[in-house]
């Protein structure tokens, strides 16, 4: 008799302290299961007389009740103890203001800006836009655009060459989208009216450059473009840019293997603190390369020049961006510093537009 009153002393204190529902029923499986210590006890009233069966068993059955009952309120009280800590552990404060969506903490980043705007630009003229590959060959960067094998001009282009191929050939990073204007004459027919924004490469880097930046090249082929629609195009893009009335602008003779006549186009600005203005002041700002596109380059992407002519142009993204948004300084562009972005970059569903503004 002492070791039943015993037996439940002790389940009923390890009721007590199991503090999981997972220490519980270990408890319940020690002392009930098929091998369990009160099971046990009743196991041994087989071997009784009646006599004793009847007050052992009764006490035993009254253990195993307590002990069944005990189990149960704990389970109810640690179980009620889960459900409070869960509750509190996956709290939701629906009084809390909303998180800022992507769309309102992203920014779009000035060079994507920049392309977006002169894209709409000069698609509004009539232009489409083409794009070509970043590797390029020695022929679309150089050869098909009139430089021949040897001459200074490659040299002024710092290139990245890859390793020669088997063939003594090296590839190398384009250092201009001009490749980008044989690429379309040689795939098409004229006549052509194109743009080609994308990426370029130069060993060269200080406030201004860096080894990766950005040109747009224009190109119009037809059988009359010529110089004055040039300079048409040009004030109409820079009016629309800067977003002035108006801008002047002059034209300077130059160099470039692929035009002839080649110029530079500077545009009338004022310098103040620091701070450049245009459509007004006395300085003059370069932004941009241009001419009449060469007949070798023309026959080299098998155009008759005695049929088709046109005029072409190069200019820096990054350069205009920073001219535009005021930056002076362009290695940040690519530094990925979040906290620049969020200074200079846009929000991201303020397309440029001419109808909608460009700038926002
Ligand atoms: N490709 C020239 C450069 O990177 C820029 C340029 C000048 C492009 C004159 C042209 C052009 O299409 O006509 O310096």
């Amino acid at each position: 008799m002492s070791n039943v009153i015993e037996l439940e002393g002790q389940v009923l204190a390890e009721v007590a302290a199991a503090s999981s529902e997972a220490a519980l029923d270990a408890v319940r499986v020690s002392a009930l299961g098929k091998k369990g210590r009160v099971s046990a006890l009743l196991a041994t009233l087989g071997k009784m007389s009646p006599d004793e069966r009847k007050t052992q068993g009764a006490a035993i059955n009254a253990v195993k009740d307590r002990v069944t009952e005990a189990l149960a309120s704990r389970k109810a009280v640690l179980a009620e103890a889960a459900l409070t800590a869960r509750l509190s552990a996956e709290r939701v404060d629906v009084t809390l203001p909303v998180r800022d969506t992507a769309v309102n903490t992203g920014r779009i980043h000035p060079i994507t800006q920049v392309t977006d705007e002169l894209t709409a630009i000069f698609a509004d003229m009539g232009f489409s836009v083409a794009e070509g590959p970043d590797v390029e060959t020695d022929f679309f960067n150089f050869t098909a655009l009139n430089f021949p094998p040897g001459h200074p001009a490659r040299e002024m282009h710092d290139t990245f060459f890859f390793s020669p191929d088997a063939n003594g050939d090296r590839k190398l990073l384009r250092t201009h989208t001009s490749p980008v204007q044989i690429r379309t004459m040689m795939g098409g027919k004229p006549p052509f009216r194109i743009i080609c924004p994308g990426r370029t490469y130069r060993n060269d880097s200080d406030q201004t450059h860096t080894p990766m930046f950005h040109q747009v090249e224009g190109l119009v082929i037809d059988k009359t473009a010529n110089l004055a629609n040039l300079k048409w195009i040009l004030q109409e893009f820079c009016k629309a840019f800067f977003e002035v009335d108006t801008v002047k602008m002059r034209f300077r003779p130059s160099f470039f293997p692929f035009t002839e006549p080649s110029m530079e186009v500077d545009i009338q600005c004022s310098r103040q603190a620091g701070e450049i203005r245009f459509g007004q002041g006395e300085d003059w700002l370069e932004i941009l390369g241009c001419g009449m596109v060469h007949p070798n380059v023309l026959r080299h992407c098998g155009i008759d020049p005695d049929e088709y002519q046109g005029f072409a142009w190069g200019m820096g993204i990054d350069r205009i961006a920073m001219l535009k948004y005021g930056m002076t300084d362009l290695r940040p562009f690519f530094d990925g510093d979040v906290r620049w972005l969020r200074h200079y970059g846009f929000r991201p569903l303020d397309v440029p537009s001419l109808a909608g503004g460009l700038s926002g």
